[in-house]
């Protein structure tokens, strides 16, 4: 980063995992997958931006009020002084509520795997809060990184991770975030995380079925980036957006379900779809705050304080690390 623009890119050269190989890897399988951390190119990301506006689609709007409404009493529980850890760029304006109450923050550590992404939303931030220190770091938090040092020592490093992302992972990558977050945090650090509630089924499904189609073209928006970046030829109108929920396993599962018999090649390989067959394109985990308190403290997490809406759609939960 230019040195003139005041702020430091610590760099960790993370390596990320080739879209075509994971494509392949996920294809292969008896029961298609295929990584939801695609869907955001540029037309994914503004699709997204337009399902976060939806009637049907209450987690950003639930959430963004109950930021709105608390964040006081979640700065108060953060403390004075502490060096503020955004895992995954994703919010700015769920950031930009936290940081204008935050009491005195040492720093501002935005940390993702997307360097010009990153690098960009850390001068629009660092813009708008001139008097906080802001370190961007380009790395992959799926392992754990060193937090670099601060100009104002933190009284504590406490992670944020809105937006319920933490739903799209998987129990293992969750795991393996919650444990990383406790080492790169330390002890007497923390984190406010941003959770879906379990519902009426039909409300969840509601806000993955919008009746304009966006999140369906958006589900879809995987095939054409692949037929785009990854040479394949998938016919997009041959495939029908399905997102239900599955109680078992407390998520909504997106798929993309194959109209016809139809056969598609990527990478020198071809992948036969009968008619009916989905990919897996998507997890959105729903949680009940008792049962995620209880998993994070595996990983040595005290759950401290929840703010949720009237509602009770969607939290945000504050944890210290012990
Ligand atoms: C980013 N993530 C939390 C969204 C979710 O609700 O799982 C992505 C999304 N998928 C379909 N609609 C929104």
């Amino acid at each position: 980063m230019n040195p003139d623009d005041g702020i430091q890119l610590i760099d960790y050269e993370p390596t990320a995992a080739s879209f075509l190989e994971e494509a392949l890897a996920g294809l292969r399988k008896p029961r298609k997958t295929l990584p939801c951390k695609y869907f955001y190119d540029e037309r994914g990301s503004e699709l997204f931006a337009r399902i976060c506006e939806l009637e049907e689609y209450y987690p950003t709007r639930t959430e963004v009020a109950i930021m709105h409404e608390y964040v006081g009493e979640m700065a108060e529980a953060i403390g004075p002084g502490c060096a503020i850890v955004e895992y995954g760029i994703g919010s700015a304006l769920k950031t930009r509520i936290l940081l204008e109450r935050l009491i005195s923050p040492a720093a501002c550590i935005p940390v993702d795997i997307s360097r010009e992404f990153l690098i960009r939303s850390a001068k629009e931030l660092a813009g708008i809060f001139p008097d906080i220190e802001f370190l961007p770091v380009c790395a992959n938090f799926s392992e754990p990184f060193e937090l670099p040092p601060t100009k104002r020592k933190p009284s504590r490093a406490v992670a944020y991770f809105p937006g319920s992302t933490i739903g799209n992972l998987t129990s293992e990558e969750t795991a393996a975030l919650l444990r990383n977050m406790a080492k790169t945090c330390g002890s007497g650090g923390g984190l406010l995380v941003g959770i879906d509630l379990i519902k009426e089924v039909e409300k969840i499904e509601a806000a993955y079925n919008d009746n304009l189609g966006v999140t369906a073209e958006f589900n879809k928006n995987i095939l054409r980036r692949m037929n785009r970046e990854l040479g394949s030829d998938f016919d997009i109108e041959k495939f029908d957006h399905l997102a239900f929920y599955n109680s078992e396993d407390r998520r909504i599962e997106s798929h993309l379900v194959s109209r016809a018999d139809q056969s598609v090649r990527l990478g020198g390989e071809v992948f036969a779809f009968r008619e009916g067959e989905t990919v897996h394109t998507e997890n959105s985990h729903k949680y009940d705050i008792e049962d995620f308190s209880a998993f994070a403290a595996e990983f040595g997490f005290t759950a401290e304080r929840v703010w949720t809406d009237a509602g009770r759609l969607f939290a945000v939960v504050f944890l210290r690390i012990d």
